[in-house]
């Protein structure tokens, strides 16, 4: 390996929201931070490079994206997952959560509904209804551990005040990486009922072994009229303090709804920084990329065979990919409120609690493995003793 993702790099006391949490909240510095998603790696060092290189010129002035910008979102996206994007489709905005709020704004009216497939991101759900518009919730479906689109209770809810449906692919929390054949049922049932799709596509690089990704708006040509993806290098490279994402927009008149939003929010400017950090990750961040997969895969499989052989009262879904792993902590007999203090007095770990990803999320836990092997390993020891401590 040409690098180290069993380095513990001491994240406390750089204002980083995952380890300076209990900070925040006035707990003991004691905590194991296995929630919010980010990694405690380092990025490639061909980023840093490029940043300080950049830094060194002194001048931080108003600037514009480059053709190598746009070049290298379009080489990667080639490249890794067969999608052909068009320079002109490309958008470039902060952060996606920013992106998906101007989505619904630009597409949806106070109001009208939108579709989300719960247990999801969280954020998905704020942007639905700070805006006023309605969530139309259709629930996973959940059989021997894996989840699956439940399309008959899709289509039984559908009414013409459904405008969108916000798509998770590969899927935050319960790690689903979106089969071609879900994806085209999904993008029928859409078509036929006017429904735009906003396929949030951030995790599309996190994908194990035997597993693929398949780009919403790449399966056919009246998909990528009707959907809009978003996508960042900012959770394959770790660089979500950067704020940049991608919003891939191929149809004209969505595209050009979506820039008036921008321009009327005054969305021109671009951080240098960001700019920096995709075109060195995109260019030259393959080999970090390759490896770091392995290694969180690893860690997946770490974590899973640990908990089905020491802590078989947990159930570990199968993951298809992300660094996110959605464990059912049902068979402990406790309440949401009572689990969550559970985790962090006696167990000392912090994870995303299942309910803010949607009621049928009561009773798990989302743990990130983006971390060394050593804290993954202390993290499951601690939660193992005070689980035999019950
Ligand atoms: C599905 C999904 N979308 C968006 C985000 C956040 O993206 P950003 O930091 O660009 O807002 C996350 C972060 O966990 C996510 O899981």
């Amino acid at each position: 390996m040409k690098y180290n993702f069993d380095e513990i790099i001491d994240r406390r006391n750089t204002d980083c929201v995952k380890w300076d949490h209990d900070k925040i909240e006035g707990s003991n510095n004691d905590l194991i931070q296995m929630w919010i998603a980010d990694m405690d790696f380092k990025v490639p060092m061909e980023v840093i490079e490029s940043i300080k290189a950049r830094a060194d010129h002194g001048i931080f002035g108003y600037t514009n994206f480059n053709d190598q910008y746009f070049n290298s979102i379009m080489n990667w996206m080639k490249k890794h997952h067969s999608f052909d994007i068009s320079k002109e489709w490309i958008v470039s905005t902060s952060t996606i959560v920013s992106a998906l709020y101007w989505i619904v704004q630009t597409y949806t009216s106070v109001g009208d509904k939108i579709i989300i497939q719960t247990p999801v991101y969280h954020r998905f759900k704020g942007a639905i209804e700070d805006n006023h518009r309605v969530i139309l919730e259709n629930p996973l479906k959940e059989v021997d551990g894996r989840y699956y689109m439940d399309f008959e209770d899709l289509e039984s809810k559908i009414d013409s005040t459904v405008k969108m449906i916000i798509l998770c692919n590969p899927h935050n929390p319960i790690g689903r990486v979106w089969t071609k054949e879900e994806l085209t049922r999904l993008g029928e049932i859409c078509l036929k009922n006017n429904i735009l799709v906003v396929a949030d596509e951030i995790h599309c690089d996190l994908v194990f072994k035997g597993y693929k990704h398949i780009p919403f708006a790449s399966i056919c040509k009246e998909f990528e009229e009707n959907s809009i993806t978003c996508i960042a290098p900012t959770k394959t490279f770790n660089l979500a303090g950067l704020h940049m994402s991608n919003i891939v927009i191929p149809n004209s008149e969505l595209r050009e709804k979506f820039n008036l939003t921008l321009k009327l929010n005054a969305m021109g400017s671009i951080n240098i920084f960001g700019m920096m950090a995709l075109i060195a990750a995109y260019e030259k961040g393959e080999t970090w990329y390759e490896e770091m997969m392995e290694y969180i895969e690893g860690n997946y499989n770490y974590l899973k065979d640990y908990i089905d052989e020491n802590i078989p009262k947990l159930k570990v879904t199968k993951a298809e990919g992300t660094y996110l792993a959605w464990i059912d902590f049902k068979a402990l007999g406790m309440s949401e409120e009572k689990l969550n203090k559970f985790l962090i007095e006696e167990g000392k770990i912090v994870l995303n609690e299942g309910s803010v990803f949607g009621k049928n999320g009561e009773g798990f836990g989302r743990m990130n493995f983006a971390c060394s092997r050593k804290i993954l390993e202390e993290a499951l020891n601690s939660l193992n003793k005070a689980i035999n401590n019950i």
